[in-house]
């Protein structure tokens, strides 16, 4: 199934429309299931959308669980945090049980030690078996100027991982370490929304959407979800050289 492409006016138009699928994909799978599980998109594009959703206390945050699709190797407290950032814009004002919110154990120091503990509460509140992947209701994602998705950087072995739901992605061109859903964990989800804003991501946007098949150098790619439905919200600045 292609990728939905939702073009929006702006920056604004964008975190409205992102806020109104979340806020109904929240409502739908609680009615449906008593449950919601949504991974978070890190970096700054989706801040406004999430203050969006911060003004709606009425949704039935009690029933939603939240992680990450990605976390940088820096403590809570640091500007950089992926949890620090959504903290601050959305979970510091909804009704969300602590223990709902499973953020990305950073403090735990060691890479690969952080994602295998992550890992494994995924797989716990998710009561998954050894070879499944979560089915996150909805996974979040953004796209930098070079194509890279959640932590799924071009040419980092991150790209090639089929077997892990989370791994330790070592960036080079960062000069750090990274703590990532791989695709294949991505792809299970029910849906996935990537929201792209700005005149830097519109290369970038159509390489993945429109340009050769080439996953190493476009990672984005990757998000190939078999029968779940991958959303792109783009402004029209990033949708620019869509044609
Ligand atoms: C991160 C994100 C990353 C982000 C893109 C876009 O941890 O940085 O998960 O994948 O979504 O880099 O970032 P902006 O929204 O800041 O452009």
């Amino acid at each position: 199934m292609p990728p939905q492409v939702v073009i929006l006016e702006s920056p604004t138009a964008l975190a409205i429309m992102a806020a109104k699928v979340i806020s109904d994909t929240i409502a739908q799978a609680a009615d449906a299931r008593g449950r919601c599980t949504i991974a978070l998109a890190g970096g700054s594009t989706p801040r406004a959308a999430y203050e969006l959703l911060a003004r709606q206390p009425e949704l039935p945050w009690g029933n939603v669980h939240i992680f990450w699709g990605d976390e940088r190797m820096v403590p809570f407290a640091h500007p950089d945090s992926n949890a620090h950032m959504a903290a601050e814009a959305l979970l510091r004002h909804v009704p969300i049980p602590e223990a709902q919110i499973h953020r990305v154990p950073t403090e735990l120091g060691d890479p690969s030690s952080v994602a295998a503990t992550y890992e494994a509460t995924i797989r716990e509140v998710f009561e998954l078996g050894e070879d499944r992947h979560p089915t996150f209701d909805l996974v979040l994602l953004g796209l930098g100027d070079d194509a890279h998705t959640a932590s799924l950087f071009p040419g980092t072995a991150a790209l090639d991982e089929q077997i892990r739901t989370v791994v330790a992605n070592e960036v080079p061109k960062l000069n750090t370490w990274r703590i990532t859903l791989t695709a294949p964990a991505i792809n299970a989800a029910s849906k996935i929304v990537l929201m792209v804003a700005g005149r830097t991501k519109a290369e970038a946007v159509r390489s993945v959407l429109r340009g050769e098949r080439d996953p190493a150098r476009y990672p984005a790619q990757l998000l190939a979800p078999s029968e779940s439905r991958e959303l792109w919200l783009l402004d029209r600045e990033a949708a620019a050289r869509l044609g």
